[in-house]
């Protein structure tokens, strides 16, 4: 079932497209993400994040990364799509290890925060580990914020790219996330998208490693809409252009990264389904409308990164 990440993104970088990333909490999320793959033949990502195993497993990191292999792998096992389990910002030691020893395919170790000499040993002695059983690793350099105006600001908190070549040449990372100005959530940008192309550029060029885009949802308009319209607060939501995505992919991004899109388009189709059915108290037939349209954004997320009958 759960497939080498790293054979899935070696794929995608050789031939220049994107493998969609999507972060699940819960089984229906995993559903419409599998269907949305399978339907459009497309190698698939699945990833959770160290909440997301926190909740799955109700507090107990054992048992919720142990769970989200199960479920990955009953449902993978029937798909003819490769399929990897990704541990998305692993930063607690306790949990990255659990990761690892449930059967993940991949994990990330997200040491961003702390200064580049110690992102590097940490990313280095994580490394060690997971290679030893034949785990791929994915480490991020930067910091994920919009990018301001001013020149300092935006020194201190984007990717350096001469640091990027000595960080994969010294760690032996098999995934690098450079920060070019995306960030996480629905709020990405205050005025214009604006990303740094030419830094992307420079780091595919020196490192010439898969590279990750964290924060790329798009924050399409007209689900932000219809959520407002039935009574969502979430007025200024933006995300990352479309043709913006699609020049990141050419510059060199192998994984593009989405629960943003995946969530609005929940909490939107969530809130119209009450709305229009107010006898309906099945669960599975409000649901079943729901992850329909949530598998749809998945689809159309993996078209746009171009891996649509890659598998
Ligand atoms: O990286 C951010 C993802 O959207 C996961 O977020 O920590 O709320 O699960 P989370
Ligand atoms: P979004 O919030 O843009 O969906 O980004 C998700 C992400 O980067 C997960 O690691
Ligand atoms: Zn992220």
């Amino acid at each position: 079932y759960v497939k080498s990440t790293k054979e899935i993104l070696e794929k995608a970088s050789k031939e220049r497209y994107a493998v969609g990333a999507f972060n699940f909490n819960n089984m229906e999320f995993l559903q419409a993400i599998l269907e949305a793959a399978e339907e459009e033949k497309a190698p698939v990502i699945v990833a959770t994040s160290e909440g997301a195993i926190k909740y799955i497993g109700k507090g107990d990191i054992e048992a919720g990364a142990k769970l989200a292999v199960e479920m990955v792998r009953t449902y993978a096992e029937k798909l003819s799509v490769p399929v990897a389990l990704h541990l998305d910002h692993g930063r607690d030691f306790k949990i990255i290890m659990a990761a690892i020893k449930a059967g993940y395919s991949s994990v990330m170790i997200d040491a961003s925060h702390l200064p580049f000499e110690e992102n590097l040993r940490e990313t280095k002695r994580i490394v060690e580990i997971a290679h030893a059983v034949g785990i791929s690793v994915e480490a991020e350099l930067g910091k994920l914020k919009g990018i301001e105006d001013n020149v300092v600001e935006k020194e201190s908190v984007l990717v350096d790219p001469e640091e990027a070549k000595v960080f994969v040449k010294e760690t032996e990372v098999d995934f690098l996330a450079p920060a070019i100005g995306t960030s996480h959530g629905a709020f990405k940008f205050k005025g214009e998208a604006q990303l740094d192309f030419e830094r992307l550029k420079k780091v595919k060029e020196y490192t010439q490693i898969p590279l990750v885009l964290h924060g790329a949802s798009m924050v399409p308009q007209d689900v932000v809409k219809l959520a407002n319209e039935y009574g969502a607060e979430l007025s200024g939501a933006k995300g990352v252009p479309e043709d913006m995505l699609k020049k990141a992919i050419e510059l060199g991004i192998n994984k593009i990264n989405t629960d943003t899109d995946l969530r609005i388009t929940f909490v939107a189709y969530l809130r119209k389904v009450l709305s229009e059915d107010k006898s309906q108290i099945d669960p599975r037939k409000i649901f079943g409308p729901v992850f329909e349209q949530v598998k749809e954004i998945v689809k159309e997320r993996i078209r746009i990164f171009g891996s649509s009958g890659k598998a």
